[in-house]
């Protein structure tokens, strides 16, 4: 979501509509409003875009204000419609609040809130923590003060904004987990997502800690933590222009994404296992006795997303020990495939709009299969017309090769084997517990796998003139080589191939030739035999002169020999293995593209979402 607060001498409608068409590529399910004029709010809200916004405020101007917030939203709980969007006033329309995040325990605020009598009117989290802000401004609270009390009864991750309609000259923010920026102006301040929020009216900028509390006013800033003990941000200086400014000062919105893949990894989790590890995925609505009796798995997807189905196969199966099918939406139905009711069908789609996957899944429930989407759109056709959905959260994804989206599809499906098979009990819940902290460790490790962009950059300069790249996995690797390969093929506009490493030899092996680019993604050692015969394939290519790239994990000492160039990936185990072996490919084809000169954002002959068959 995007947020924006002011306060200053400006028209506020028109810095805080200005600063949301700046975030708009930030989501665009809705966007809203609200001014302090006085002793009162001034609010409206819409759903769709911010245009449908601008001429409901264009029909029924607002009185003029020099304070004032505003959201553009990407929805997360509830429907993307009016009712949902924000801002969201406290009951006695005091408090008007911007919200992006989830609020984890807000099941359990909002039973205390209806028990104490209140009545909400939307399905959002954020309603409920605009009622608590209320209810400590009437116990006699600033909004600063009421704003910290708020934010120690909260869970999960959030960036809050609120103003108070008898207070004209301060907005108070609060962030954990979630992004938040101040701007700071000469009689006049700025709250933002980022500073694309801002940067029309001041450069310098001042970044908040976690966990932290802001008041701007017209003349200063204060900043303290949850506790109410005062804290420093720190102040940069912003010298992108107004474009790098949306892609957060990358050059491409594409290895803007890349670069938030920790963020993105980090909210599929969100709020989807308790502390000790168990699953909870309220949001699949196909009853526990129905998932009980499925039989089979079929997933679909196309590009990217059909490879994130392949991930998925390894790991269902082994959780669940259901036979899953990977299809390519496309294929699916033309072969007549079998499906009963206790098929599952999983249909993988970023946009949710994909019209093959679409057809895939109109033609399964047809069949009386059922129907669950993994999707990153909320409110897209694809979850309207499924049974059930697990949104990925990944934020809006604007590059057209998908990566943030791949990311958090195939954390999506990892938490969808494993609620299987907590459901079935195939799998200790120990065994779970296990897996599902390795998931939470993912974040940071991708972080690693990015800090070590630059090497990466540099073997995409060298390897500049090649004609021909080739990717080699094994198992869970195997779909990591072919999404490497997609991406070049993608972007660069290269031949590029992914294979099975044991497949090399029945075919593929007769194209290595002297200096031929091959990245091959080596297996966890483990107590299986596949890390083994992963090298013994290395071995061969490079005996037929093969220029190799390995990516193996760290304190890895077998591949040393057979590595041109060695990228460390972080421990993890095999099944999570393509969280960070998928993330060098991602900045090498992006890398690469950006040297040769083609548009990264926009690739020829390709569209985002392709709505035709
Ligand atoms: C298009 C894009 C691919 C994407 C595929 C599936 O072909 O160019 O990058 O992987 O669609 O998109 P979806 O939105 O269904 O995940």
């Amino acid at each position: 979501c995007g947020i924006v607060g002011y306060v200053g001498a400006k028209s506020a409608q028109d810095v805080v509509i200005e600063g949301l068409r700046r975030l708009e590529y930030r989501g665009y399910d809705s966007a809203g409003i609200a001014l302090v004029c006085d002793g009162a709010l001034a609010a409206d809200k819409r759903a769709g875009k911010l245009a449908n916004l601008e001429s409901a405020i264009a029909e029924h101007p607002l009185p003029s204000s020099t304070i004032g917030i505003g959201h553009t939203r990407w929805a997360t709980h509830g429907a993307p419609n009016d009712v949902n969007a924000h801002p969201h006033l406290g009951a006695q329309r005091r408090v008007a609040l911007v919200h992006n995040g989830i609020i984890e325990n807000y099941a359990e605020l909002r039973r205390e809130l209806e028990n104490s009598g209140a009545e909400l009117l939307s399905e959002t989290d954020t309603e409920i923590a605009a009622q608590l802000l209320e209810g400590e401004l009437a116990s006699g609270n600033g909004l600063t003060a009421a704003m910290t009390a708020v934010c120690r009864r909260l869970e999960g991750a959030f960036t809050l904004v609120a103003v108070d309609a008898e207070d004209p000259d301060r907005v108070v923010a609060a962030r954990r987990n979630s992004p938040l920026v101040v701007g700071l102006g000469e009689g006049e301040n700025f709250l933002g997502s980022d500073v694309a929020a801002f940067i029309e009216h001041t450069r310098n900028a001042l970044e908040l800690g976690q966990d932290q509390v802001v008041t701007i006013t017209r003349d200063g800033v204060e900043i303290s933590d949850f506790d109410g003990n005062p804290a420093q941000g720190k102040e940069y200086h912003v010298d992108w222009d107004l474009a790098a400014a949306e892609k957060d000062g990358h050059d491409w919105f594409m290895r803007k994404e890349i670069f938030e893949q920790p963020e993105s990894v980090a909210a599929a989790l969100l709020g989807r296992h308790t502390e000790r590890g168990q699953l909870m995925l309220d949001e699949v609505r196909i009853d526990d006795e129905a998932l009980r009796d499925i039989d089979r798995i079929i997933v679909v997807g196309c590009g990217t997303a059909a490879y994130a189905g392949q991930v998925a196969k390894y790991a269902i199966e082994h959780w669940t020990r259901i036979p899953v099918e990977v299809e390519l939406a496309h294929e699916f139905r033309y072969r007549d495939p079998i499906l009963t009711r206790n098929t599952l069908v999983v249909a993988i789609s970023q946009s949710g709009e994909t019209a093959d996957t679409l057809m895939a899944i109109r033609h399964a429930r047809a069949q009386r299969a059922k129907v669950l989407a993994i999707c990153n759109t909320n409110g897209a056709t694809i979850p309207r017309e499924s049974d059930a959905v697990i949104y990925t959260h990944a934020g809006p994804e604007i590059g057209v090769a998908s990566t943030k989206g791949f990311l958090t599809q195939m954390v999506a499906c990892y938490l969808l084997g494993l609620y299987l098979a907590q459901l079935r009990g195939t799998k200790f819940g120990d065994e779970i517990a296990a897996v599902v902290r390795d998931l939470d460790r993912i974040p940071a490790q991708v972080q690693q796998v990015l800090d070590g962009a630059q090497q990466v950059y540099d073997l995409a300069q060298e390897l500049l003139d090649a004609k021909v790249v080739l990717f080699l996995g094994r198992h869970a690797g195997y779909p990591v080589a072919m999404e490497g390969a997609l991406k070049l093929k993608e972007l660069a506009y290269i031949h590029a191939e992914g294979f099975a490493a044991g497949e090399l030899k029945h075919g593929p092996i007769a194209l290595i030739e002297p200096g031929l680019p091959v990245f091959c993604v080596v297996p966890p050692r483990g107590r299986d035999q596949l890390h083994d015969k992963m090298v013994s394939a290395i071995q061969e290519i490079r005996a037929r002169g093969a220029r190799t790239i390995v990516l193996a994990e760290a304190g890895d000492t077998t591949v040393a020999d057979v590595a041109d160039e060695l990228i460390e990936l972080p421990q993890v185990p095999v099944l999570l293995q393509p969280l960070v072996a998928t993330v060098p490919l991602q900045l090498f084809a992006c890398e690469l593209a950006t040297l040769m000169g083609h548009d990264v954002d926009q690739p020829r002959n390709l569209a985002k979402s392709v709505t035709v068959e």
